[in-house]
């Protein structure tokens, strides 16, 4: 078969990949800040594999919206929250979406061309406690004059329209989103994965007097709906244009969360005794039209396996980031992986629908359950795809070792 031009080099390869448990909006996470539990994150990766912190490079951290206390270089806050020496550097990349994929890629690219050994590459979005939007972006009028800039929800209807997609189809998806991540959740899926996360919760007192707080060890996924159905899910109102089909239910959900993957080099992987799971094959990014904005999957996942000298027929396993609904029946119906989705292989444990999506969080929590999932099938190849806002995607190809 077919090898990139990366796989000459020294592999980057997937230490390993855990992540959070992901809180509902306002629920157990959002009562803890981002950084601490990043750090909570990346000291059960470094420390379940023996690394001395002292060892990590850098730090690369994806996050959107940076500001108030996901500000200040949040990447560099983790190491420092998390008791790491000082030598340890940090930054933060915002691709919006795709910002921990983004990472990944720039982290797998540190290695393949030799500048860095050892990265924790993750990223975090604390949804409740610093709101989508709260960072008040602008554009340019020159932007305005070329392009209609929306929402991501009304992009969101718009693929619904020239796909020619109907309310029951992405309600279908999203059901079965939820019925797959409470299949993970009962099974052990997401074990490997998950670091619970420990935390004060305050009890507020009924009558009104100070509330109690207790410490809470946080380990189990929040916002899977598994007893929601499709009748209900069909009452929803559309949540972004009165005749729209994008609801609630069909959509992302806004949550809270952080993941983080252990990139090495082969010689530091070696002299460190570690024992890679996974390694980065190849990635692709694009940009595509800012208006209709989250329809890129198809595109950047080709560029990805172009360069991986692969085709979907060699890829087991595939995750597309259920941004919403409308977006995965958009990159099943483009790829013609429709029956790949039915017999489980696309988004087998669920996604952004069920699962939520930490926007910043989301490319390296995809990659750890994609990991999981390829040694829980004995499989070689997978592929992550994400649209990104405002007209990107981005995809990689991994493959287990
Ligand atoms: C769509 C969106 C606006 C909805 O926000 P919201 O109204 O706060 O959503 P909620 O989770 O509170 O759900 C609204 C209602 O629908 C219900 N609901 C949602 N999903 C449901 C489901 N699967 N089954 C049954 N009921 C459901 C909720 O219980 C809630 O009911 P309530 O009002 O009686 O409590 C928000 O989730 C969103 O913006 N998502 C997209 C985020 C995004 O753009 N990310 C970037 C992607 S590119």
């Amino acid at each position: 078969m077919a090898q990139s031009g990366a796989t000459a080099r020294t592999g980057a390869l997937i230490v390993d990949a855990v992540r959070s448990p992901i809180g509902r909006k306002n629920g157990t996470l959002s009562h803890i800040r981002g950084d601490e539990v990043s750090a909570q994150v990346v000291n059960t990766l470094i420390g379940r594999n023996g690394v001395d912190p002292g060892e990590v490079e850098d730090v690369q951290w994806g996050c959107v919206s940076q500001v108030d206390e996901q500000a200040w270089n949040i990447g560099r806050n983790v190491a420092l929250t998390a008791g790491w020496p000082v030598s340890v550097a940090g930054t933060t990349v915002d691709r919006q979406c795709g910002s921990s994929m983004q990472t990944n890629f720039n982290a797998a690219a540190a290695v393949w061309s030799g500048q860095l050994d050892l990265v924790v590459s993750g990223g975090v979005e604390m949804m409740s406690r610093v709101p989508m939007g709260s960072n008040h972006g602008s554009m340019s009028p020159l932007v305005w004059e070329r392009h209609e800039i929306v929402m991501q929800g009304i992009s969101a209807e718009e693929i619904a329209k020239q796909w020619g997609q109907t309310r029951e189809e992405l309600d279908r998806i999203s059901f079965e989103s939820h019925m797959r991540a409470a299949r993970a959740i009962d099974e052990g899926r997401f074990e490997r994965e998950i670091v619970p996360i420990e935390l004060d919760v305050p009890e507020p007192d009924e009558s009104g007097g100070a509330a109690t707080v207790t410490r809470v060890r946080f380990a189990v996924d929040e916002a899977v709906r598994r007893e929601t159905t499709l009748e209900k899910m069909a009452s929803l109102q559309p949540a972004f244009i009165p005749d729209g089909v994008v609801t609630a239910g069909n959509s992302s959900q806004i949550v809270d969360g952080s993941a983080a993957v252990l990139v090495a080099s082969e010689a530091k992987a070696s002299e460190l005794g570690l024992e890679p799971r996974a390694r980065f094959v190849s990635f692709g990014v694009v940009g595509v039209d800012p208006h209709l904005m989250l329809h890129g999957n198809p595109e950047a996942s080709a560029k990805a396996l172009a360069k991986a000298g692969l085709t979907w027929d060699d890829i087991d396993v595939i995750e597309v980031n259920e941004a919403f609904a409308s977006v995965v029946a958009q990159f099943l119906a483009d790829t013609g992986l429709q029956e790949r989705y039915e017999a489980g292989d696309v988004n087998p444990n669920g996604g952004g629908i069920s699962l939520g999506h930490p926007l910043g969080a989301t490319g390296a929590r995809i990659t750890a359950t994609l990991v999981s999932e390829l040694e829980r099938r004995s499989a070689r190849y997978g592929l992550a795809t994400m649209c990104i806002g405002f007209g990107q995607a981005i995809a990689a190809v991994i493959e287990r070792v």
